[in-house]
């Protein structure tokens, strides 16, 4: 190659913080996923929750690999992604950091597959793990939705960092419940 010839481009490589500023411009909303295993209530903060199939029915999250509450939800085969009402910043918070007693102070029930129901969110979904593929930092799963159930209520949003919801939009009226027959 002549010296006076266009270099190939240096493969881009962003910094981890550059991917976290820029990805923050993706505003989704927050859920709690959710598991038990025959002792204990689990649960961490989860943002990466994702619609990916209706037939068959499949939702997908990322749990970090240092996540230390999904290996033992794993461990479980069945969950629950419990979306957070804009109420719900302080469950948010409390599922967002390393505790044994995530779950003092929350108000919750058993969903039909044993896994914890958050009271007050907007959505209750109970799934299946199905299948998990190695993603870097972050593994994707996938799971098998088995029954799910929304309310009315307004969502709590996560963008740039920080919280918001529809403020100005009124709390549509919702009661849905459907299990797998
Ligand atoms: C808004 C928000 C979104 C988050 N999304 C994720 C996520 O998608 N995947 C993940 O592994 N951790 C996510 N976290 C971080 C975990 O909740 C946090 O690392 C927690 O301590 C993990 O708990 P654990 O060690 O009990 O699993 C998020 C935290 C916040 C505050």
């Amino acid at each position: 190659m002549g010296s006076d010839e266009p270099r190939p481009a240096a493969p881009v490589r962003p910094a981890p913080q550059d991917m976290r500023a820029v990805l923050g411009h993706f505003c989704t909303g927050i859920a709690v996923i959710t598991g038990h295993d025959g002792h204990n209530p689990l649960g961490f903060t989860c943002q990466s929750v994702t619609s990916v199939s209706l037939d068959p029915p499949y939702v997908s999250f990322c749990p970090a690999l240092s996540s230390t509450s999904w290996p033992m939800i794993r461990a479980t085969g069945r969950m629950c992604i419990n979306v957070l009402a804009d109420d719900q910043e302080a469950v948010c918070a409390q599922f967002a950091r390393r505790s044994h007693d995530k779950f003092a102070g929350v108000d919750w029930s058993s969903a039909g597959n044993g896994s914890p129901r958050i009271h007050g969110a907007l959505a209750t979904i109970e799934a299946d793990l199905e299948f998990e593929h190695g993603a870097g930092d972050h593994t994707i799963v996938v799971a098998h939705v088995t029954a799910l159930e929304a309310h009315s209520g307004r969502p709590l949003l996560f963008y740039r960092g920080d919280y918001g919801s529809f403020a100005d939009r009124p709390a549509e009226p919702m009661n849905y419940a459907a299990s797998a027959t």
